[in-house]
This record gives structure tokens, sequence and C-alpha cells, in this order.
């Protein structure tokens, strides 16, 4: 594969694991999932983790995976790249790992005393890579196993700061976040 192919793959792959944390902006709010409780003075996961968030986002997620399975057979006619479908168990794995990847982040950053909405460099970058790919991989190893080949794991890790940086801006922007990450 050249870098071109793997990085459209790389991209295709994380599709509907990148998308649930930029529809939870726009779709989230309401009941928090910790219910408003705490520990250790601090709160459990924070308002910025909310039910509607977090089913509207593994929702447009599944929606998403369905719609590359959907365009696959004309999208490597076309390019050449044989970009894979995605199973039914990663079709829902990758939504909700990355939302639940975004949600222990959020619980790690309040275990440290950090605020809703503050930064951790590696961490809100990288919490929906590992939550996504990890809990692909428990439900559906064959499929990561050729699906993920390391130049893509590799393209995943260089491109997700590059990506998770632009829509974060792109989203405070149009008034949709408080803060630009
Ligand atoms: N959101 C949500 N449910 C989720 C994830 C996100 O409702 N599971 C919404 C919330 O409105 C949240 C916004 O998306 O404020 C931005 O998400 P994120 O940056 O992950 O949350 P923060 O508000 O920054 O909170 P934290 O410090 O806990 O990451
Ligand atoms: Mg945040």
């Amino acid at each position: 594969m050249d870098l071109v192919a793997v990085i459209v793959v790389a991209i295709w792959v994380m599709l509907p694991a990148y998308i649930p944390n930029n529809v939870a902006v726009v779709v989230g709010g309401g009941r928090p999932i910790d219910g408003g409780r705490s520990l250790g003075g601090a709160r459990l996961l924070g308002d910025g983790k909310t039910w509607r968030g977090t089913l509207g986002g593994i929702a447009a997620g599944v929606v998403v995976a369905l719609a590359l399975n959907a365009v696959e057979p004309t999208v490597v006619d076309w390019t050449g790249v044989a970009v894979p479908t995605f199973s039914v168990a990663a079709t829902v794995a990758l939504p909700t790992g990355a939302l639940l990847g975004d949600m222990a982040a959020s619980f790690v950053k309040r275990r440290l005393g950090h605020e809703r909405g503050s930064s951790v460099p590696g961490l809100d970058q990288y919490d929906l890579v590992i939550g996504s790919l990890v809990l692909v991989a428990v439900v559906d190893w064959a499929w990561v196993v050729d699906a993920v080949t390391l130049p893509v794991l590799i393209a995943i890790v260089v491109l997700t700061p590059v990506l998770h940086r632009g829509t974060n801006v792109a989203a405070y922007l149009l008034g949709l976040k408080e803060v630009p990450w």
C-alpha cells in the first residue's frame, strides 16, 4: 500500500470513531451520566458527559459505518484503494469504544483535579483512539487484524492529533464548543 492509500484507509477506519465525539458536542446536554455524583470531592465524570451526547454520538457513528459500507464497492472501484467494510461488531464497537474512551479520560481528569473542559494534551487526542481500537479488538479481533495493519495504525497515531485540532477549532469557531480543544 502506498502512503496515500494508508492515509485513506486510516481515516476510513476511524471515521465511525471520530464522528461520535463531534456529534456529542452538537446534541449533548441534559442529564449527565454520573447523575451529578462525586467521588473524593470531584465529579465522577462531570456535566460534559451526558446520556444524550453519548447515545446520539453512538447512533451517528453506527450510521457512518453503515453508510461507508454502502459506498465501499464504489470507492474501491474509483480509487483502487482497498478500504475495508465494517463488520457488525466493528460498526457498534468503534463509536461505543470511542465515547467510552472519552468518558474514561474525563474520569481520569476529574481524579487529577482538572475542571470540565480543561485540556490534557495526549489524553484528549488519544482517548477515543485507544477506546475504539481496544473495544473493537475485544469484540472482533479478526476484523482489526485485517483492517488496521501496522502502517494504518501508525497513520492513525500521527493523523489523530491533527484532525482533532482541526475539528475542535472549527467547532469553537462555530460556537459549538466553549474552548478550542
Ligand atoms: N458531550 C456529551 N456526552 C459525551 C461527550 C461529550 O454530551 N459523552 C458533549 C458535552 O456537551 C461536552 C461537549 O460534548 O461539553 C464536549 O465534549 P468533551 O470535550 O469531551 O467534554 P468537556 O466538556 O470538555 O468535558 P471533559 O473535561 O470531561 O472532557
Ligand atoms: Mg473536552
